[in-house]
């Protein structure tokens, strides 16, 4: 029997800042092959927290969300992020029909906002994490594999982030 060791973790940034801190930390642990799936509302802070995963990977590439295209990519760093802005595609079916489904077996770690709409497709090892909140309080909670749970959380303690088991 797979039986998968998830276990969720919640942690809370104040602070757009801390959010990208925190992205910045947690992307050391990273590797080729991983994918990361953000759900959350409209300026949740997924596009924040990306930005701090490019720079933790060595990019020095300014992360904004994909807007002409579903894919960004991202090089100069250690590894490549393909950040995804999956908002305009109508489900999994417009994602496999455009090929993007390879990108999960391209050595580089992939990023994915709106990430529901394609939830069936993603690998299973995926890091899902939901973004809510506001004024600058976003409260995270990440199903994580246990491969990151401790990376997670010691990425989450190191930027001062205050977490809840
Ligand atoms: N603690 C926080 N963490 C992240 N962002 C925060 C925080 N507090 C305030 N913010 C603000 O929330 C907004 C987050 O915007 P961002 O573009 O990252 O959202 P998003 O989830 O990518 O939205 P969209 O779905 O439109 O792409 C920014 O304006 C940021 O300054
Ligand atoms: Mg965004």
């Amino acid at each position: 029997m797979n039986v998968k060791l998830l276990r969720m973790i919640k942690f809370k940034t104040t602070s757009p800042e801390q959010t990208e801190k925190f992205g910045r930390e947690f992307a050391k642990s990273l590797c080729g092959g991983d994918v990361i799936a953000l759900t959350g509302d409209l300026g949740a802070g997924k596009t924040c927290l990306t930005r701090g995963i490019a720079d933790g990977l060595g990019s020095t590439s300014y992360v904004s969300s994909p807007t002409f295209t579903i894919v960004n990519e991202y090089d100069g760093g250690r590894l490549m992020l393909f950040h995804f802005d999956t908002y305009r595609l109508s489900g999994s079916d417009d994602f496999l029909m455009s090929g993007l489904d390879e990108y999960f077996f391209r050595n580089g770690v992939c990023v994915i906002e709106w990430s529901d709409i394609i939830d069936d497709l993603l690998p299973e090892d995926t890091i899902r994490m939901t973004i809510k909140g506001d004024g600058n309080t976003r409260s995270f909670e990440c199903e994580c594999p246990e491969k990151y749970q401790k990376y997670m959380v010691e990425a989450a303690l190191k930027v001062g982030a205050e977490t809840e088991e």
